[in-house]
């Protein structure tokens, strides 16, 4: 029997060639559509790769009529909080106008289901250190976050087209496959536990502290790091939850647990055998809270999702990813 082809848009990213690895563990046919301009061909393993652009909306329309998917999962956008601020146009006209076309594309060739990422961003500058409910007030502070506030509503307002949605709000994702099929590689990277492993493997001279002043515990911000293979089931959750009949809603993906960066430096250090690296103390960048973990009930009740790996997973498949011959030699021959 064929197996259900579920629409991967952004799938030769981070998250989405995980999602792409579970996908197909689960018995599913994910196709990817990416234009490459972020992600890697080398990440598409686990099912086709279709090269287009989602702004294409013809070319979107035609891909999702020759494969009838079930879903569409919707990674496809642009991350990186300080280049939206620089060019919040390239943002918009991705993440906004991209959203756009996909659900246009959606509702001419007949797909019901979308599962769209989303963000902690789309919450600002929360000042508790309280975990965040999703009814916690919606205040981006950069382009990037208002771009994914502004899709998520899109979305929503589709439902009278038939479309039904789940937005999911991830917070810090981290971790690679543990068999190193699949890792993290962003280009720059600007997230901290790549950054702290790569430091810590002599890939990279420095690791910067952007503030010791918070109002934390030691000083630095606290994140909620989750496993990227933990959010990858959770979209399989939530296309399931869709297909079996399942109101639109959006949750967030956390684990609940923060961390702070002295103690994300710290775990790496010791589990790369205590080598010693240089860490720099700056002061802090604008935009960053204090404090940003999630509160995940939503996801435990609708989903009956839960995260399953902690802290030291996360650190230990990163730097095994990071060390291996495959990631170096990928740089290298590029
Ligand atoms: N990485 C995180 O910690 C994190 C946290 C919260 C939310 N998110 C969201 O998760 C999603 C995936 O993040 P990621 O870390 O895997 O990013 P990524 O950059 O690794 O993957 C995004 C993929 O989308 C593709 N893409 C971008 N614009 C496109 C376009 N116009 N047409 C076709 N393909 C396009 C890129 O080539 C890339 O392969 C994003 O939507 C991001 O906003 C990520």
């Amino acid at each position: 029997m064929d197996k259900d082809n579920i629409i991967v848009l952004g799938g030769a990213g981070y998250i989405g060639s995980h999602t792409c690895l579970r996908l197909s563990e689960e018995g599913y046919t994910p196709i990817v559509v990416d234009n490459l301009s972020r992600g890697y061909a080398e990440a598409v393993q686990w099912g086709p790769l279709e090269k287009a652009d989602i702004l294409d909306t013809l070319s979107l329309t035609e891909i999702f009529k020759k494969y009838k998917p079930l879903a569409v999962i919707h990674f496809a956008a642009l991350i990186e909080v300080g280049e939206s601020v620089k060019d919040p146009t390239s943002f918009w006209k991705n993440n906004v106008v991209g959203a756009l076309s996909v659900l246009e594309a959606m509702k001419v060739a007949g797909v019901k289901n979308i599962v769209f990422s989303s963000t902690a961003a789309v919450y600002g500058q929360p000042d508790t250190e309280e975990p965040l409910g999703e009814d916690s007030s919606l205040d981006p502070i950069n382009p990037y976050g208002q771009t994914k506030l502004a899709a998520e509503r899109m979305i929503r307002d589709h439902e009278s087209f038939g479309i039904k949605s789940v937005c999911l709000r991830y917070f810090n994702a981290c971790g690679a496959d543990p068999e190193g099929r699949v890792g993290e590689m962003h280009n720059p990277e600007t997230h901290l536990i790549p950054l702290v492993v790569q430091t810590a493997l002599g890939l990279r001279q420095q690791i910067s502290i952007f503030g010791t002043d918070y109002p934390t515990a030691d000083g630095t911000c606290v994140r909620d790091y989750v496993h990227v293979l933990d959010l990858a089931d959770a979209h399989i959750k939530a296309v399931e939850h869709l297909t079996g009949g399942g109101e639109t809603f959006v949750c967030n993906l956390g684990t609940g647990s923060g961390y702070s960066v002295r103690e994300i430096i710290n775990a790496v250090k010791e589990m790369s055998g205590n080598r010693d690296f240089e860490v720099l103390e700056t002061d802090r960048r604008s935009g960053d809270q204090a404090f940003l973990v999630a509160d995940n009930k939503h996801a435990q009740k609708i989903l009956g999702w839960q995260p399953t790996s902690g802290l030291e997973e996360n650190i230990r498949t990163a730097l095994k990813f990071h060390s291996s011959d495959k990631y170096r030699n990928f740089w290298k021959n590029r």
